[in-house]
């Protein structure tokens, strides 16, 4: 390398460099001018130009730049430019670093205040409202038959919706061929237990436990094999009641429906009881109460019958208190069964109680 070649070479390569970091920090340019107006530019591009920032500092400033290998040289440069030469690299460098830092500076300040601009909250802003819970319908009104029955001294229990035939069917004396044990209406678990197709099988449990006398109601779900329409579904839900004592007569069966139709639906009630058959009691009748809706003259509701049909009910079968080890010579009981859903379905209005269990927030929501 010559005297003149070393000369002229290292002020070409600062300018060179120099050029070349010119070039790059172009689009760094708006930055150092602090009064700029940022407002287009939004925060992630903030922090992505202040992280391409930092690497053009590295590659032009860092000990593998340019700038870096030219400062080198500076010892080689003929002693009578060396000071000028010296001066040179230092002033491109100090501008160097100048353009970078404003820069830098300029996109700190815009990256906190954009931050904190984010992460500020409006307290004049409404709040979100944790939405609140409905009980269902169906629940709504187990609650109202619950209190009334226990406002008359009876107790609640609670059965297992999974039976063995002795007490969906036996104890409530079905015989061996009754149609209802067949798997057409019942369903039946694989290893032989009935999903209970009644809460009657609630009495038989009761007794066991609880012995006689007794006044109870179960409220519970059954299953039977129906296919879903607007008034059916394969799971719904009962009420039994059972009252157990010495002296029990039809007498009390209809004075205990009547009076809780009366405190469910006004005491001007009126209610009706039909002959009919039920294996688990002799004998045996339908209750029908006066429409609530426009009692007793005719209407929709009561398909202009004037009554609703609720329930079965009857006196206690004496093989069922037999079933029990209760002593049908002593002793003697009524029953009543009724559906809540149908029950909800008219208070309601509903034309199809698979809403019911449809599970769509809208629909509970017009409830309580
Ligand atoms: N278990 C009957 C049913 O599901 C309803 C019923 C009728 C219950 C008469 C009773 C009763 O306790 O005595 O259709």
């Amino acid at each position: 390398m010559t005297e003149s070649q070393t000369d002229q070479l290292p002020a070409q390569q600062v300018e060179a460099a120099s050029k070349a970091f010119e070039q790059e920090f172009e689009r760094f340019a708006c930055f150092t001018d602090a009064s700029r107006d940022l407002a287009g530019l939004d925060l992630d591009q903030a922090i992505a130009a202040e992280r391409a920032l930092a690497e053009l500092r590295t590659r032009h400033l860092g000990k593998k730049s340019e700038l870096a290998a030219v400062k080198k040289l500076i010892g080689r440069v003929a002693p009578a430019d060396r000071a000028s030469f010296g001066q040179l690299v230092q002033a491109t460098e100090a501008a160097l670093v100048k353009a970078i830092e404003e820069a830098e500076e300029t996109l700190r300040q815009y990256i906190e205040t954009e931050r904190t601009a984010r992460e500020s909250i409006d307290v004049t802003l409404p709040g979100r409202r944790p939405r609140h819970g409905h009980r269902h319908p169906i629940t709504l009104l187990r609650e109202r038959i619950e209190d009334i029955f226990v406002a008359l001294g009876y107790v609640i229990e609670d059965g297992r919706e999974i039976e063995t035939d002795f007490y969906n069917f036996t104890a409530l004396n079905i015989p061996e061929n009754h149609p209802a044990r067949g798997e057409l209406d019942t369903f039946y678990t694989t290893d032989g237990f009935a999903l209970r197709s009644q809460t009657s099988t609630v009495q038989i449990h009761a007794m066991q436990r609880r012995g006689v006398p007794i006044r109870m109601i179960a409220p519970g779900r059954v299953f039977r094999r129906d296919t879903p329409d607007p008034t059916h579904n394969p799971m719904f839900y009962q009420v039994e009641g059972l009252c157990v004592d010495r002296g029990i007569s039809m007498a009390h069966l209809k004075g205990t429906v009547t009076e809780f139709l009366r405190r469910m639906f006004g005491a001007d009630t009126v209610t009706r009881f039909r002959p009919s058959y039920f294996p688990f009691t002799e004998p045996s009748a339908e209750f029908d109460f006066s429409c609530f809706k426009c009692k007793g003259s005719g209407c929709r509701i009561c398909k202009n019958s004037g009554w609703i049909e609720l329930g079965g009910s009857g006196m206690v079968h004496p093989n069922v208190l037999r079933a029990v080890g209760v002593d049908p010579q002593q002793y003697s009981g009524f029953a009543f069964g009724l559906g809540i859903d149908r029950m909800c379905a008219l208070m309601y209005e509903l034309d199809d109680i698979r809403l019911l269990f449809e599970n769509d927030v809208r629909f509970w929501e017009q409830f309580e």
